[in-house]
């Protein structure tokens, strides 16, 4: 294709980045050339000079510009203005780069379906993961592997706040109140500190691992907001860490799909990896089990991505939006995503009244939950003695019905806390 021309819609930190490269030295000054820019203020400074370059108020009239081959969505959110640009763009026959996981989870389908209708590509390799090729890494270098499961810790915001509670012995609302002043969470933390940020990478890891478009109405979500230091310290105690994991798993015909806290082994690849790092495992046949760690977000892994996509439509490797090892033998998403069997991680509170264990452990016997590790803390007062045990694998449907048994014989001061354990 020569020398792109591209527009790009969003100048903020992933947009900048791609500005400075855009503009510096290396590959991408030689392979791209900005025929036009827009964002929401005019007059703001920005990385490079932009005086010179075509502004657009709208980002629609951008996406269909006839100055333009490729569209660049750097401006973000599931609806509005990103999503009417991304769909001008393609019905326009543009391709589109973008690093928006929240469009592509929830709208991937209807995107890519206008895509091909259109003769055009979506490449977002920056939307999962951020610096970390792992797009790449699914739809080519591991196009001849059968993917057993992709796993990863796609949020740097939660693996920070983990991070530092582990470290510091901190609450989570302390630790989050200091990342917000950091500038390491965003005012509102909710997209992130509820697992749905991660929940939108894993939708568009599994449909490239697994077959078929981003399902992120199937996914189970949890957030960290529960944890305690309590559960860190008790997880180190088993020789294991707390992680938000994010986890799509082949199993029988279905896929199941779940972002949950995760008491993985000390010596899982990802247990160590530490701070606002995102890691991504996948285990696939013949490979076998690969690991990739490195920065997920940031101006400059960011636009990394995003110059690497550019880069690649610049030599026309074409290829379907969601192509990759699963679309041969595509898997139906599982709703729910309850475990059929694996260890769990339960932490109780209950009052310090004769009487209480034997009940605990009698229901669990009821509900066949079989314990592996039952642990009393010292009492924080009268009424509230920490209890954490660990299971044998069992359903963990089996472990809910136990659990909320607990609960309806008034012996919980408050809901019960449980994590997966993952070696
Ligand atoms: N930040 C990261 O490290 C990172 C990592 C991976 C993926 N991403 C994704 O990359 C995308 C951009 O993120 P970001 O962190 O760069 O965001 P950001 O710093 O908030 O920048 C957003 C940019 O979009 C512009 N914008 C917002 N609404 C607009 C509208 N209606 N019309 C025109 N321009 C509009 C803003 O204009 P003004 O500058 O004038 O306000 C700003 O330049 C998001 O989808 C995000 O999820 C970000």
């Amino acid at each position: 294709m020569g020398v792109l021309r591209i527009g790009i819609a969003g100048l903020g930190t992933v947009g900048g980045g791609l500005l400075k490269l855009a503009y510096g030295q290396g590959p991408l000054a030689s392979t791209v050339k900005v025929m036009g820019v827009s964002a929401r203020t005019r007059g703001r400074t920005r990385e490079v000079d932009i005086s010179t370059i075509a502004w657009f108020d709208d980002p629609v009239a951008l996406a269909k510009s006839p100055d333009i081959d490729v569209f660049v969505e750097l401006m973000g959110g599931s609806e509005g203005s990103a999503k009417a640009a991304v769909e001008a763009a393609l019905s326009a026959g543009k391709h589109v780069v973008t690093a928006n996981k929240a469009l592509l989870a929830e709208h991937g389908a209807a995107l890519a379906a206008l895509a091909a209708a259109n003769g055009a590509e979506i490449r977002y390799e920056a939307a999962v993961a951020g610096g970390i090729p792992v797009i790449k890494a699914l739809r080519e270098g591991l196009a001849a592997n059968h993917i057993l499961a992709v796993s990863g810790v796609l949020n740097g915001t939660c693996n920070y706040i983990l991070t530092e509670m582990d470290h510091t012995g901190r609450s989570f609302g302390e630790v989050l109140a200091d990342a917000q002043r950091l500038g390491y969470a965003e005012a509102d933390p909710t997209l992130d500190v509820s697992g749905a940020d991660a929940g939108h990478k894993l939708a568009i890891l599994s449909a490239i691992a697994f077959g078929g478009a981003p399902n992120f109405k199937a996914l189970r979500l949890e957030g960290i907001q529960a944890i305690e230091p309590i559960d860190l310290e008790s997880a180190k105690f088993l020789g294991r860490r707390v992680k938000l994991l994010a986890k799509a798993a082949r199993v029988g015909d279905q896929v199941i799909q779940s972002v949950r806290p995760t008491l993985l082994a000390q010596d899982h690849p990802i247990a160590r990896v530490n701070g606002p790092l995102n890691a991504v495992v996948i285990d696939a046949d013949p490979v076998g089990r690969l690991s990739l760690v490195g920065a997920g977000a940031g101006a400059g892994p960011t636009a990394s991505a995003v110059a690497g996509d550019l880069i690649d439509l610049s030599h026309e490797d074409s290829r379907p939006v969601f192509s990759g090892p699963g679309q041969a033998n595509q898997l139906t998403a599982a709703t729910g995503g309850l475990l059929a069997n694996s260890k769990f991680y339960v932490r109780l509170r209950v009052p310090d009244r004769a009487g209480t264990i034997a009940k605990i452990t009698d229901t669990l016997a009821k509900h066949l939950v079989s314990i592996e590790s039952f642990l009393q803390k010292p009492p924080e007062d009268a009424a509230r003695v920490p209890i954490v045990l660990t299971t044998q694998p069992m359903a963990e449907q089996d472990l809910l019905d136990a659990l909320a048994e607990l609960s309806r014989l008034d012996v919980l001061v408050e809901a019960p806390v449980l994590m997966p354990l993952e070696d």
